[in-house]
């Protein structure tokens, strides 16, 4: 079938079920073109939870599915390849969450979006790249903080909260392929570029970069700079978006190594049959759901952050 035959029905099916496609920044450009909603794990959670379609189909990797489906118990939220998960977000597990808090009690837990629902469920705070630093800052009475599962994001937030903050070592395969050294060779190679990178990436790439954004804020500091060139430190699957947005601006990937394989993992075909299949369903049992909703809702309650 050709793209434009698949897309068409698509719509068709959309319509029929009252569906919305929400995608991530990292999908590939034929699927954030049919997108209702292209954004980062934040404005994705903010969309999810206010559409009143009946069914939202899920173009990113599982824990935003599964995020999506807790903050709308009542909508059907479908993920178009059960393969796509993140890695990074397998790196802890709610038994070895439980085991940690045993170690430091008084330590309040801050758990990164890219995590499973149990993880959540045993959280006492959630918070994506764009508001990590935020939600931390904001949480005045506390001093200690157990931070989940990604030790880069809860590294470059303890450089500038001044609170103390327990890592874990997770991390996320894609955004460990970004080296200094290519960054120092593509500033070699465009002087007048400015360097965007996102917070999942290593102390050192952090170090030299312009700006540290999640990627969506990359997207928005992209089109209000007055720079015309960049350098992107974050997947690969960003240039679409930042390319169609700005077509007078160049953008330069880091590497093409930083492939998230996950996020590649869905296409136009894909999602025709999950519409078509509804499939595959993403569905978090009550007990787990309501735990993990508290954190989440922590999350876009605290002022100027949601
Ligand atoms: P954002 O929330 O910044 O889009 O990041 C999600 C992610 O998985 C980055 O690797
Ligand atoms: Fe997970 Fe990294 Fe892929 Fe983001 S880019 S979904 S953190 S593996």
């Amino acid at each position: 079938m050709e793209n434009k035959e698949i897309i068409e029905k698509i719509i068709k099916l959309k319509k029929e079920k009252n569906a919305v496609i929400l995608s991530h920044n990292y999908q590939m450009g034929e699927i954030q073109d049919i997108a209702d909603y292209v954004g980062d794990s934040l404005g994705l959670s903010q969309t999810a939870a206010k559409t009143d379609a009946d069914v939202i189909v899920f173009c990113g990797v599982h824990f935003m599915a599964e995020t999506a489906a807790i903050l709308c118990p009542e909508k059907m939220v479908l993920l178009p390849d059960l393969n796509a998960g993140c890695p990074m977000a397998n790196m802890i597990t709610a038994r070895q969450l439980r085991e940690k808090k045993k170690e430091y009690p008084d330590a309040t837990v801050v758990c990164y979006v890219n995590s499973s629902a149990e993880v959540k469920a045993e959280s006492d705070y959630c918070c994506t790249s764009a508001n990590a630093l935020a939600l931390i800052e904001s949480l005045t009475d506390v001093n200690k903080i157990l931070f989940i599962p990604d030790r880069y994001l809860g590294h470059y937030v303890a450089r500038k909260a001044k609170k103390e903050i327990i890592l874990w070592p997770g991390y996320c395969p894609t955004h460990h392929r970004i080296l200094v050294e290519d960054i120092e060779k593509q500033k070699a190679k465009h002087p007048n570029a400015l360097v965007l990178v996102h917070p999942e990436c290593t102390p050192g790439v952090i170090d030299l970069a312009d700006k540290v954004l999640s990627t969506s804020g990359i997207c928005k500091f992209a089109k209000e700079s007055e720079a015309t060139e960049f350098i992107i430190g974050t997947e690969v699957g960003m240039l679409h978006r930042l390319k169609k947005e700005n077509p007078q601006k160049k953008f330069y990937s880091v590497t093409g190594l930083a492939l998230c394989p996950n996020m590649k993992l869905i296409n136009l075909e894909k999602v025709l049959w999950s519409l078509e299949d509804m499939a595959y369903q993403i569905k978090v049992p009550e007990n787990i759901a309501v735990k993990a909703k508290r954190a989440i809702d922590r999350m876009l309650e605290v002022k100027g952050i949601a």
